[in-house]
This record gives C-alpha cells, sequence and structure tokens, in this order.
C-alpha cells in the first residue's frame, strides 16, 4: 500500500546523516518506507519542519528539498490476537477473547469460552501470528482429571500433535501434554524448591510427573539422590527420558508405581525432603510421606488446594493433625504461600513443613 506524504529530497550522500538528524527531531515516519530516485534520496515526514528545525537541517545539509511524495507503508506484523482479529469478531466477542496463555515447548494451550468456539480455529491462527515460537495451538477440551492428572484438548491450528520438549531453568523436558500432567505455572515453585535442597540430601519426589522438581534438584546437586516416584507409566517413559537428556541419571532414580507403596517398602524412612505435589490429595498421602521422611526427621512440601472461605491458617491444622494421627509432629511451618489462582475463589497453595 501506498501513500503520500510530505517529503525531504536530499543528495544521496548527505543521506545518512540527514535521516539521522530528521529522527533526532522527530520529523520522521517511521510508518513509510525511504526510497531512492536517481540521485536523490526521499525522506517521509510527519510534518512541515518549523523555521528553527529547517535552519538546523539547511545548516548540514546544503542542497535540500520539501516536497510531497508518495511512499510504501511499513507492514507492521500484527502484535495482538485482538489485533489479529479486530475486523473478524463482533465487539461482544471480542471483549471474551482468552486473555491467558499457556505455552509449554512450542505447543500454546487456550481455554475457548462456549460463545466462541464457532470462531476457535480463526483464533488458534491468530495465536500462530503473534507467537513466533508456537507452532501448535491446542484448546482445552476438560477440566484436569483422573488419577494421572490430565486433560483432553482439541487441534484447532498449527501442527497437529501433543508432545513437545519444553525448556525450564536450563533443563529441557519431553511433554506430552494429553498424556501427563505438566503446568508452566509451576515454574517458580520448581526453582524455588529445587534451590532449598542441600548438597549430601536424599529426596523423594511422590508425585513426580515428568520430573521438573526432581531433574532440577539432581542439575542444580551433584551430591543428592532424588528418587522420582509416580503411577502413570507414560509419565515415567517421559521422566526417565528427562533424566537422560539432562544427564541427572546417576542421583535422579525414577520409580513407576504407588507412591503408597513404596513408602511403606523401599522408600522407607530414607528421605530427608519429600515433595507432595498432588494437590487434590495431598493430606490423604500424609501417612506416605510420614513413612519416607527419616526416623530423625525433615522437610515437607505439601500442596494443596483451598476454596473460599477456606484459609491457609486452617489447612495447616489440618496438616499438622494429619502429621500427628501417623505419630509425628510438625515443628514449624518455614514456608507458606498462594501458589497461582487455580479457579474462581479457588488457589493452589504450598506448605513447606519442617517434621520430627
Ligand atoms: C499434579 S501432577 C504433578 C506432577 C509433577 N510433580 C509436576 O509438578 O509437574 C500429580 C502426579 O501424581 C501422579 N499420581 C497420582 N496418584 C499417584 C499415586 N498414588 N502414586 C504415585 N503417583 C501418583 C499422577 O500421575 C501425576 O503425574
Amino acid at each position: 500500500m501506498s501513500k503520500t506524504a510530505l517529503c525531504l529530497k536530499v543528495p544521496k550522500n548527505q543521506g545518512e546523516k540527514t535521516i539521522a538528524l530528521v529522527g533526532k527531531l522527530g520529523l520522521l515516519d517511521k510508518t513509510l518506507r525511504i526510497h531512492r530516485e536517481e540521485t536523490t534520496l526521499c525522506i517521509p515526514l510527519i510534518q512541515q519542519p518549523k523555521e528553527i528545525e529547517y535552519r538546523e537541517l539547511k545548516n548540514q545539509v546544503n542542497e535540500l528539498q520539501i516536497t510531497v511524495s508518495a511512499f510504501v507503508e511499513k507492514m507492521s506484523p500484527p502484535k495482538t490476537v485482538m489485533q489479529v482479529l479486530e475486523n473478524h469478531l463482533p465487539p461482544h466477542l471480542l471483549a471474551v477473547l482468552p486473555q491467558a496463555l499457556d505455552v509449554i515447548g512450542d505447543i500454546a494451550i487456550v481455554e475457548i469460552p462456549p460463545e466462541l468456539e464457532p470462531y476457535q480455529n480463526l483464533i488458534g491462527e491468530a495465536i500462530l501470528k503473534t507467537h513466533k515460537n508456537v507452532k501448535t495451538v491446542l484448546a482445552k477440551a476438560s477440566a484436569i482429571t483422573g488419577t494421572y492428572r490430565t486433560r483432553e484438548y482439541i487441534h484447532i491450528a498449527g501442527e497437529n500433535k501433543t508432545r513437545t520438549i519444553h525448556r525450564e531453568f536450563g533443563c529441557q523436558y519431553y511433554v506430552d501434554v494429553a498424556k501427563a500432567y505438566f503446568s508452566p505455572r509451576l515454574s517458580h515453585e520448581h526453582d524455588r524448591v529445587a534451590s532449598l535442597v542441600k548438597s549430601g540430601e536424599t529426596v523423594v519426589d511422590l508425585f513426580a510427573g515428568v520430573g521438573p522438581f526432581s531433574v532440577l534438584i539432581g542439575k542444580k546437586n551433584q551430591s543428592v539422590k532424588v528418587y522420582a516416584v509416580d503411577l502413570n507409566p507414560d509419565a515415567v517413559e517421559l521422566l526417565a527420558m528427562n533424566v537422560r537428556v539432562n544427564r541427572v541419571d546417576n542421583r535422579v532414580f525414577p520409580m513407576l508405581g504407588d507412591a503408597r507403596q513404596f513408602a511403606a517398602t523401599k522408600l522407607k524412612g530414607l528421605a530427608d525432603r519429600v515433595i507432595m505435589n498432588l494437590p487434590e490429595k495431598a493430606l490423604d498421602f500424609t501417612d506416605a510421606a510420614c513413612q519416607t521422611i527419616k526416623p530423625q526427621g525433615g522437610s515437607v512440601h505439601f500442596y494443596a488446594f483451598i476454596r473460599s472461605p477456606d484459609s491457609i491458617d486452617s489447612l495447616k491444622e489440618r496438616c499438622s493433625d494429619a502429621v500427628e494421627q501417623n505419630s509425628r509432629k510438625i515443628i514449624t511451618f518455614q514456608y507458606e504461600k498462594s501458589i497461582r489462582e487455580t479457579a474462581p475463589y479457588e488457589s493452589q497453595v504450598v506448605l513447606d513443613a519442617v517434621i520430627k
């Protein structure tokens, strides 16, 4: 597309310094392309230079001429999904466009409200246009459900796949979003817990998934042992791959099976630290955590969901009671935090408990 605009014509050999000066004076029209004629350069201006500006230009460039010329408009790529779709959706639907997007590797995951479902492919294409690193767009098609904590997806744009490689804190993770749980929203938590682990510790990750806690702990510490348990065979297959590709296979050990069974057998009494990231059921597995922690004590990271009017204080009480029912005691809660909102009036929280 071309547009007529004010044009400053200067000899080509004076072009570079003139463009710099026009830019400095704030006169350059950056939406239009500078072009050449035989011996001159045509620079688009946003307005007629003021007298003082004209004098400054004249001081630097002896031969100049201000005229009108046709310029090619620069095509700037759309920056937001809203910008791409503004001429394709009615305003009341633009208002409900999803604001949040989870990007796992090169897969974007979006929640499409029911009224936008007829436009989901259009929205997917808009996400591809505005996110250069995204190759696939999936729409959530169910809640996270079942023992394995997975959800269904509908493919709405780009390559039809659910498997990707996600990078986080210097580690790479093979992830299959349809087969095993993974959330990029927990990345800060993975790093926070990994940073607490000291040399020589034995860590048990009771619900390890594809390994974002376990692998990072192994990566940050040469002299740890991490037992990473999960019941989902697909998760453990990906976990084993992640252990290999991140070269922590001499200290992170994937274990396929039930956390409670391992706690009562192979993992009994050997942990300095236990990670319990199964927020729907964290307190149900308090017995497993208490069995796994060393007799002299250790730390447990409990994750749970709380729904208003429930509070972190009341969760702490329930947690202390559950630990006491398993003949152990919480000496202190070293840390407590609401990590993220998971639904209206619901959030995921973490409690770091020191247990003896
Ligand atoms: C919320 S995911 C957490 C995964 C991982 N910690 C993360 O941050 O990505 C919970 C995991 O617990 C596993 N799980 C559920 N019940 C289990 C059990 N009884 N024993 C071991 N793993 C279990 C699920 O398969 C799932 O991978």
